[in-house]
């Protein structure tokens, strides 16, 4: 039966991918991570708040919860790395550092559980991690058994200090050893990370039967040209890489940097709407305890949310640059009458000031259902929807350096009076 269905996606679907059959991250994963606003902080004397320790994680865990996070979608929570103590047990295991994590993993994992959220953790290919705490590299088997030991849902499984040609045949052990484990682990990979800036171009076919997700490329830092420059790297690669994100394994262009000190409003808009369509991870690094609730409310937008969790799936694509304004398409449901519906987002690379009036046409950007669509910002939903034809011209206003996300609704069939 099931090889039936196999053979008849194969035959039907000229974009099936093989994939890491674990049963997990049918559409991209949600959560917190620490890296990007809380970085390598290890001195809890000078900064007890904020440095990396358990306490940190039990009380982001509290205001996934209580906030509003857990429900929007955003489960889990990941420690990035730092988290080691320099030294692995007699017994060759990894252990946190003691005095930052003085209960140990497995208790900051209960209380994560207990909470509802799932728990993540990081290691490191190769002998050492970015910071210099304990590689994996001599011990995955064993490390693999200690992270669902712990109760690990998620491994982030970075490439420093390792030998790039052997990262596609290591990661692929170590996923065979976190399957052995029977405890179903979301597993993310960083080797194109190490390799494409070489210009190498790597095995996708490999990595979506390896892993979950994988970062593609250099890491997010907080700045504007961070997230420009991320965006174009993928367009310029979409040909090549969009084919392979799907439900079970998507590309990663890095964390959500929303809320912290390198984006304006419209930024944080933009970069929402564009990982929204990349159907990327939304992965937050931000201080919960003090973000300002209009960067809240952004990253809570439900309806943009949904867009990213589609699930069809589909990684959307830059499909024009008009005037400055680079616009993405991502085909989602609901499907009318044999047509998708599709998120159109915005990003806008002119500093001119004012909010620029940009006009398009649906049919610019390959929309193409005959009765045309309805049109709603899922920014403004106050707004009443347009419907409008494929050639007849719309306008929205984009504010410099910002974006913004819509949702075109194909019009049904016995509905075209309407237009
Ligand atoms: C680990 O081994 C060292 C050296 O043999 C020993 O001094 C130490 O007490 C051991 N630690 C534990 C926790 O067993
Ligand atoms: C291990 O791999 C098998 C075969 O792909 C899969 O059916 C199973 O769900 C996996 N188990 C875990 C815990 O990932
Ligand atoms: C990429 O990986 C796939 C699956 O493991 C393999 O069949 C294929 O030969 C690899 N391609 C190259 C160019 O190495
Ligand atoms: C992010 O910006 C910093 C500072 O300009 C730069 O060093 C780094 O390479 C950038 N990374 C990406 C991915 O753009």
């Amino acid at each position: 039966m099931s090889l039936k269905f196999g053979v008849l996606i194969l035959f039907c679907s000229t974009t099936y991918v093989q994939s890491l059959d674990n049963g997990l991250a049918l559409t991209p994963p949600m959560g917190w991570m620490h890296w990007q606003r809380f970085r390598c902080l290890t001195d809890c004397v000078a900064y007890p708040d904020e440095c990396i320790s358990e306490k940190l994680f039990r009380t982001m865990a509290d205001h996934l919860v209580c906030d509003g996070y857990l429900e929007a979608g955003y489960e889990y929570i990941i420690i990035d790395d730092c988290w080691a103590s320099k030294q692995r047990d007699n017994d060759s295991r990894l252990q946190p550092d003691p005095e930052r994590f003085p209960n140990g993993i497995k208790a900051l994992a209960d209380y994560i559980h207990d909470k509802g959220l799932k728990f993540g953790i990081y290691g490191d290919y190769g002998t050492k991690t970015c910071a210099g705490y304990p590689g994996s590299i001599d011990h995955l088997e064993l490390d693999a058994q200690t992270f669902a030991e712990w109760g690990v849902d998620y491994l982030k499984l970075d490439g420093c200090y390792a030998d790039q040609s052997t990262m596609e045949e290591g990661y692929a052990k170590m996923g065979h050893y976190l399957n052995s484990t029977g405890r179903p682990i979301v597993y993310s990979c960083s080797w194109p990370a190490y390799q494409e800036p070489l210009g190498i171009k790597s095995n996708y076919t490999k990595l979506a039967e390896t892993c979950n997700l994988w970062r593609n490329w250099d890491d997010i830092d907080d700045a504007w040209s961070n997230v420009t420059n991320i965006l174009n790297w993928f367009s310029k690669n979409q040909d090549r890489l969009a084919k392979f994100s799907g439900p079970g394994h998507w590309n990663d262009p890095d964390m959500l940097i929303i809320g912290n000190f390198g984006l304006s409003y419209e930024q944080s808009k933009a970069q929402m709407a564009i990982w929204a369509i990349m159907a990327a991870p939304l992965i937050m690094s931000v201080d919960l305890r003090s973000i300002e609730p209009q960067f809240k409310n952004i990253l809570l937008n439900k309806d943009i949310i949904s867009i990213n969790q589609d699930p069809l799936g589909i990684q959307g694509r830059l499909v024009l640059t008009k005037n400055k304004i680079d616009i993405w398409t991502k085909p989602v449901t609901p499907n009318v009458d044999g047509s998708d519906s599709y998120a159109i987002g915005f990003l806008s690379n002119r500093v001119d000031g004012y909010p620029y009036r940009l006009n398009f046409t649906l049919s610019e950007l390959n929309l193409t259902h005959d009765s045309g669509y309805a049109i709603r910002d899922l920014f403004d939903l106050s707004a009443e929807p347009t419907v409008t034809n494929i050639d007849e011209i719309v306008f929205i206003r984009i504010k410099p350096s910002g974006g913004t996300l819509l949702l075109a609704v194909p019009n049904p069939l016995n509905n075209v009076s309407k237009i």
